[in-house]
């Protein structure tokens, strides 16, 4: 695993920008797998102010997001669709005919999964895939114990998550116990992966993430078995693992 130290969040998220740029260039109809949630905000931010300024074009690339939550509507400010558009999609020129999330709406979880198992095997699979680390080590919304050779599939999602969610809605009623989500092995499947960490509050479960004993545990500990990690973390979430870089 290669470990990109940044100074702050917005430094990590330059950083993370340029990688994904990076991946643009050099093969402009790309596929980029994406996460939502706070990280990765910045990151998209910067991709967008590059594309304003004619530096990147998102004309032939294709998108497949980590994880959607079941039973909110696309227009539904909460949904992980409506995130993508509101910090990514609606602001550069990529063709929304190729920006893809599990379906949300679709009420049978079996068939939501196999269709976005099809739809990632159609693009060809994944060449970067963005992701997040939640507080208890999650990637995409593969909680603790989730058995890795999980493709898509339907989450419970646990107290934990919901509480850390709970931020973005009126009420714990309206945030919602499921989710499709990719599975970890969708995920490992990815040619590259890039990982954007930020804040003190994450210094633990990156240690125990990426030095730690790789378990179901700590779902993200099975990226120490990928071959082409990127970790793009500030010093903040790095500063428990000063000894190991
Ligand atoms: C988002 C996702 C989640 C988040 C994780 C970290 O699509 O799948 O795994 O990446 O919960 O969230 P933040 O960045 O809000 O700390």
């Amino acid at each position: 695993m290669k470990i990109i130290r940044a100074k702050d969040y917005n430094d990590m998220s330059r950083k993370a920008a340029n990688i994904i740029s990076a991946q643009i260039i050099m093969k402009s109809d790309c596929v980029l797998g994406l996460a939502t949630g706070s990280t990765p905000i910045g990151t998209y931010a910067q991709l967008v102010e590059w594309y304003q300024k004619g530096d990147l074009d998102f004309s032939e690339v294709t998108t497949v997001n980590l994880d959607e939550y079941k039973g909110l509507t696309k227009d539904n400010e909460q949904s992980y669709y409506y995130f993508m558009n509101d910090k990514l999609f609606s602001k550069v020129n990529i063709d929304t005919k190729r920006t893809f999330l599990p379906d949300g709406m679709e009420p049978d979880s079996d068939k939501a999964c196999r269709d976005y198992n099809q739809v990632i095997a159609n693009v060809g699979g994944v060449d970067l895939q963005l992701l997040g680390l939640g507080h208890n080590g999650h990637i995409g919304f593969n909680e603790p114990g989730m058995a890795f050779e999980a493709q898509t599939h339907c989450v419970q999602l646990t107290e934990s998550t919901m509480k850390a969610n709970q931020r973005f809605f009126a009420s714990m009623e309206d945030v919602p116990r499921q989710a499709y989500t990719m599975g970890i092995k969708t995920i490992m499947q990815a040619k590259k992966i890039l990982v954007v960490v930020s804040g003190a509050d994450k210094a633990a479960i990156v240690k125990e993430a990426f030095f730690g004993a790789i378990t179901p545990q700590v779902q993200a500990s099975v990226l120490q078995l990928h071959n082409d990690v990127t970790l793009v973390a500030d010093e903040d979430a790095l500063s428990e693992v000063g000894q190991w870089l």
